[in-house]
């Protein structure tokens, strides 16, 4: 007994393959699942993959673990986590670690961080991410939680995550909900990444009525250049695929996109901070949009066009929109994580995350390399926008993304991604915004009161006399 490394509690899809990660990385790994027959199935399938050790109760796989005892949850985020910590806690002693590795709330991290070192335990509460393949392989790693408990896990967690040019796929994020909370901007940056993706799809399909083969083959060429990413190489394989229907696979599946709410978390938790991650915002609502049939429907014979677009190199300039509007995107997903790191004190280096997203995850890009160089040359970096390299892709590119945004909205195709990072941009370089009018409005209706540009202070004016 007390012999294993490390020992994963819930053996679905994600901690099964984590656990004969670690495994063939030549630690002992104690396994446990609330069913058992998962852990015995396990056991039948992949024993001979390395050192495990299979507990029947939660007792004897804190028993198994050797100190200070590392215990990671793959189990569903909710209630689920909280009573699987409980029934951990209640047999692990002081100094021990219990790492939450499933998509928890970053808040619910925090708390359970919180309580549990009253206690005297750690709490890690990691992002994973890369799926199933990543968790066998080698995911991307997002640790939060204390310094001290990193110092202990980090090693075994940078053996086991994907590798990008010989640096590991994971680094110490900062204390409690760090993690969780970079995993969440991740996965909104992901349904950001698929939406644009998605409108560059429908709008070449609509305006030059190209076949999805042909598409794919555009998807392929991209994923050449600038655009290198697993999502546009994944494209391309999803529009090449024939259905035994005979008919492309993307023409027989219902146009409903569902989401499990890690999209819906990033945009409420960027409200809540006062950041317009309008890329994932937009994305969100055109999936919730999607799912309502019965008012597209209602909304069939409204008025508008169908039509096929002026011939000119479209193919190029919705390239370089995709490529423009991802700039954008991923600039709002990082002003997201420094207003996250600013407010709850976290310290977060905006360069490491990049570094570790550049493997093993799906948003793994070329593109992410730009962006930890971006921030290695200027850490304090305001904006993505404002690194001279990614200033002068975007002044490249926009000509083509505004004959894009227009094309899109004669023709009546919707590009709600591509607009609204249109919009953003312009709304950024824009030297005075509408926003003063916003203000004099305030203080008329309610005497909100406004600063003024030639003094300082705050100033109500009297609009008795307008009125
Ligand atoms: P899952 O379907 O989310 O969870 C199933 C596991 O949770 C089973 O082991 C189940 O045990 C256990 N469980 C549920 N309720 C429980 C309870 N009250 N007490 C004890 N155990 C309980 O599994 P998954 O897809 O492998 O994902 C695990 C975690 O990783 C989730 O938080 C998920 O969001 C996250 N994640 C998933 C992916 C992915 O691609 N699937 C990627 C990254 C992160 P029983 O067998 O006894 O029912
Ligand atoms: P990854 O980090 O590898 O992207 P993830 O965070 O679990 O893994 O999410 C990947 C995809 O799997 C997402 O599309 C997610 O759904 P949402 O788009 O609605 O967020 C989906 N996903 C996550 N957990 C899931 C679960 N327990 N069951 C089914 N799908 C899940």
């Amino acid at each position: 007994m007390e012999t294993a490394d490390i020992g994963v509690t819930g053996l679905a899809t994600m901690g099964r393959n984590l656990a004969r990660n670690f495994a063939h990385h030549g630690y002992v790994v104690a396994v446990h699942n609330r069913s058992e027959s998962k852990t015995k199935q396990l056991m039948a399938d992949h024993s001979d993959e390395g050192a495990f050790l299979p507990a029947s109760s939660m007792a004897e796989f804190v028993t198994s673990l050797r100190r200070p005892r590392r215990a990671i949850i793959m189990v569903q985020a909710g209630p689920a986590t909280d009573a699987v910590i409980e029934e951990l806690a209640a047999h692990m002693e002081p100094g021990d670690m219990i790492i939450d590795g499933g998509n928890a709330q970053f808040t619910d991290t925090r708390r359970r961080e919180a309580a549990l070192k009253e206690r005297g335990l750690h709490f890690v509460g990691t992002g994973i991410s890369g799926g199933e393949e990543g968790a066998l392989n080698g995911p991307s790693i997002m640790p939060g939680g204390a310094a001290e408990a990193y110092r202990d896990l980090g090693p075994m967690l940078e053996s086991i995550a994907a590798q990008v040019d010989g640096v590991p796929c994971c680094v110490h994020v900062g204390p409690d909900g760090a993690g969780h909370f970079v995993k969440m901007v991740h996965n909104g940056i992901e349904y950001s990444d698929m939406q644009l993706i998605a409108e560059a799809y429908d709008l070449l399909r609509q305006a030059l009525g190209r076949s999805p083969a042909e598409l794919a083959e555009i998807f392929r060429e991209w994923n050449r250049g600038d655009l290198e990413s697993y999502l546009i190489e994944i494209t391309a394989e999803v529009l090449d695929h024939v259905d035994a229907s005979g008919q492309p696979l993307v023409d027989v599946i219902v146009d409903q996109a569902e989401q499990k709410g890690t999209g819906r978390w990033t945009v409420t938790s960027a409200l809540d901070l006062g950041v317009p991650v309008t890329g994932i915002a937009e994305a969100v609502f055109a999936r919730a949009l999607s799912g309502h049939p019965e008012q597209r429907d209602a909304a069939r014979h409204l008025q508008g066009p169908n039509g096929t677009a002026p011939n000119y190199s479209l193919v190029e300039d919705v390239r370089l929109a995709l490529y423009a509007s991802k700039i954008i995107a991923y600039a709002q997903g990082f002003d997201q994580i420094t207003a996250a790191s600013e407010e709850y004190g976290w310290n977060i280096d905006r360069g490491a995350m990049a570094t570790i997203w550049r493997g093993g995850c799906i948003i793994r890009a070329r593109f992410l390399d730009r962006i930890r160089a971006a921030y290695e040359a200027n850490p304090g970096l305001p904006t993505l926008l404002a690194d001279p390299a990614f200033a002068e892709a975007l002044s490249e590119a926009q000509q083509a993304w505004r004959r894009v945004v227009s094309t899109a909205a004669q023709i009546g195709v919707p590009t709600p991604g591509f607009s609204s990072a249109l919009a953003y941009y312009d709304g950024l370089r824009r030297e005075r915004l509408p926003a003063a009018l916003i203000q004099g409005l305030r203080d008329y209706f309610g005497a909100h009161t406004y600063r003024r540009i030639d003094r300082d202070g705050t100033f109500h004016t009297d609009w008795s006399g307008d009125r």
